[in-house]
């Protein structure tokens, strides 16, 4: 049940905590840290245009990509705030090769998975960008409730779970055991969506006043799609299955509501957003047009899997198209690609139905 708006994003926090009378705070306090770090990023992104932050940083990433100005910027802000927030103990970032290790005496009893700046290549142009967060109960941790703590051997007294700073192995978790994941869109407002497994809820910042505050409660994807977001320059690498899929979407056939419209911005964030609000279906799939990607460009750990989480919070899906759900895959490596369908369900399926070759 949701009050009238004008509640704080930190109000919202404390509710879904109380739901939890076990809860001791720290993944409220990790999210709330998080959100500091987000607003802190929007007001770089919004002043891109007249500091010197547009631009390259000169450097390149694990991912052979340019990494931008604001890409580091946004990278180092969450990097420096998470590490000593308390409630991490060990993290990983698309800009980051290796895990990212907290500091001494901060290690905390979640994971965090992020991609600082998602749709880089749309920074210069003034088009939505966005950041991505995933975070899961560290492996020492066994599965307590989301806001909880671990409970010790002896009977129901608390310690804190993580002494000592987590590995890799605590990132390499599937999607389905996330407890907190979603995304801030950078775009005409800024806004802040997630879940945390209690459905999805969209927060704005009001600008004047550094809150953001509750406008979007319990989103709901539609069940159908009109929009189908895609890269087509990409069509002549794609298999059959897939291609046949698309033309499908662009025949005529008033009746079933084809053809879709298109709509690619080329920012998974900003089109992720759009088709979860009026709905859609997103698809980066496998291609053959780099040998070194085989299974498309999307990251599994900070790209995909959140994303899933928040739109099966919200009534959608999302696989990869060769018979897996993203939120089942167990991570093999922390920048894993996988290919990515997600938006409404009945599209998805649909989509699958293709791609198996089953239509
Ligand atoms: P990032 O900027 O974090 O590297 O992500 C870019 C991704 C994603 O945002 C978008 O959907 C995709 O790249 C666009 O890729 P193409 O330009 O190949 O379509
Ligand atoms: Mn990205
Ligand atoms: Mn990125």
């Amino acid at each position: 049940m949701y009050r009238p708006l004008g509640i704080t994003v930190s109000r919202h926090i404390m509710d879904l905590q109380r739901m939890h009378p076990e809860a001791t705070g720290d993944l409220s306090g990790l999210l709330n840290e998080l959100i500091v770090a987000a607003k802190t990023i929007s007001a770089e992104v919004n002043m891109a245009g007249l500091a010197d932050v547009l631009g390259m940083s000169g450097k390149t990433n694990i991912q052979g990509e340019e990494v931008q100005k604001l890409d580091e910027f946004s990278n180092n802000t969450i990097k420096k705030r998470m590490a000593r927030c308390g409630y991490v103990c060990v993290m990983t970032s698309e800009e980051e090769d290796d895990i990212i290790p907290v500091s001494e005496g901060y290690e905390g009893k979640y994971t965090l998975a992020f991609d600082p700046l998602d749709g880089s290549s749309n920074i210069d142009v003034n088009v939505s960008i966005g950041t991505i967060f995933s975070i899961h109960r560290r492996k020492s941790d066994d599965g307590e409730p989301s806001f909880g703590r671990r409970s010790t051997d002896s009977g129901d007294e608390w310690q804190s779970a993580g002494d000592e700073g987590g590995s890799a192995e605590d990132l390499l978790q599937k999607g389905s055991r996330q407890v907190a994941a979603g995304y801030i869109i950078y775009g005409s407002s800024t806004m802040l969506v997630f879940t945390t497994g209690e459905g999805v809820h969209g927060f704005t910042l009001d600008p004047s006043v550094g809150e953001f505050y509750l406008s979007h409660p319990d989103i709901k994807i539609p069940g159908k799609s009109k929009y189908f977001s895609v890269n087509e320059g990409n069509y002549t690498y794609w298999d059959e299955n897939m291609r046949r899929y698309i033309d499908y979407l662009k025949e005529q056939d008033l009746e079933g509501g084809r053809p879709y419209s298109s709509r690619y911005i080329g920012s998974l964030v900003a089109d992720f957003h759009r088709n979860l609000i009026s709905g859609g279906i997103f698809l980066y799939p496998k291609d053959n047009k780099n040998p070194a990607k085989p299974s498309g460009k999307l990251r599994l750990l900070y790209e995909a899997a959140p994303l899933a989480f928040v739109v099966e919070q919200a009534g959608g899906r999302a696989i990869t198209g060769d018979g897996r759900d993203i939120l089942e895959i167990e991570p093999q490596e922390l920048h894993q690609r996988v290919p990515l369908i997600i938006g409404c369900r009945y599209d998805v399926d649909e989509a699958e139905d293709f791609l198996s070759g089953k239509r």
